[in-house]
């Protein structure tokens, strides 16, 4: 099986054509009683189907905004599966098929009125593997605005690539290969090139795990720091990654199913379900 995740085709889509779609963003998020007053994202009860497998079940998730939400869980358990639920990279895999409600500022992105490039730009998604293009860095950066027909000027790229606190390791190459960086480097540059079009919310799909100690501790420090500016959701297959840096944590375990959402702390120091506990100490998984 291919990783769709992983593709260059399908993250050039992503964040490519213009984007005449509406302002999905506009409605004001709802609440429904969660635990969250007014989250950015919420699933209700979102099912994935691939073909005649079940990969998530009912799974119902407010996400607050401005904030890092983790995603943990055993490998197959569907953390990937729905972190593109969310800005509907799932469309991109034939197989797939999504039921259930998936709101963003209350307005529901599988609505027909929705567009999926334009909602990619106000969620943008980081993979596993570093991805830049074969450009120059400065290139890379601008490639999103581009595609979406943003206008592209020095100052923007600038301030995308010193939110992505990559600025002043590059600021003297920017007509160089952005391939001709370290791995850590063309991370925290795919970073910059999903910021770029100023999105609400960035998606990112275990960021750190192709990466060494050194850069790893890079990409968390500027997660922390870009959840003053958005909102970040991050699968992660290191629990300590999650106990670090996220604020809310969901438990996915075998069978698609989110067992438990809560504060971080709690998930970690307090959990109400023993199979989640025994996932996080370690006993499985
Ligand atoms: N493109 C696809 N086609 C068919 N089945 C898929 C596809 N992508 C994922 N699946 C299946 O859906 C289930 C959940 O997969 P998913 O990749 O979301 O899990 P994950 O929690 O991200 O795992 P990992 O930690 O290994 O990345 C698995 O059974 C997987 O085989
Ligand atoms: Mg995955």
């Amino acid at each position: 099986m291919s990783e769709p995740d992983t593709d260059p085709e399908a993250t050039d889509e992503a964040v490519s054509s213009p984007t005449p779609g509406s302002d999905l963003a506009a409605a004001t998020g709802s609440a429904s009683g969660s635990l969250i007053e007014e989250p950015i994202i919420e699933s209700k009860d979102i099912d994935v189907f691939y073909g005649d497998e079940q990969a998530l079940r009912e799974v119902s998730m407010p996400i607050p905004e401005k904030q890092v939400t983790a995603l943990i869980g055993p490998s197959g358990c569907g953390k990937s599966t729905f972190l593109r639920c969310i800005n509907r990279m799932n469309d991109l895999i034939s197989a797939a098929r999504v039921d259930g409600d998936l709101l963003f500022g209350g307005k529901n992105v599988y609505d027909d009125d929705v567009d999926p490039v334009a909602l990619r730009r106000k969620i943008g998604m980081v993979f596993q593997q570093p991805n830049p293009f074969p450009k120059s860095i400065y290139d890379n950066v601008a490639y999103g605005l581009r595609v979406q027909d943003q206008e592209v000027t020095d100052e923007i790229v600038e301030e995308a690539l010193r939110g992505a606190a990559l600025w002043d390791e590059v600021k003297d190459q920017l007509d160089e290969s952005g391939l001709e960086l370290s791995g850590g480097q063309q991370q925290r540059l795919c970073i910059a090139r999903a910021i770029a079009p100023d999105p609400e919310v960035v998606l990112m799909d275990e960021p750190a795990s192709a990466l060494d100690p050194v850069a790893t501790s890079k990409i968390e420090d500027l997660i922390s720091d870009l959840a003053e500016d958005y909102t970040v959701v991050i699968v992660t297959h290191n629990m300590q990654q999650a106990a670090r840096i996220s604020d809310k944590t969901g438990v996915f375990l075998t069978g698609g199913e989110l067992v438990e959402f809560d504060d971080t702390q709690k998930i970690f120091e307090n959990p109400e379900h023993q199979r989640v506990e025994d996932y996080i100490t370690g006993k499985f998984g």
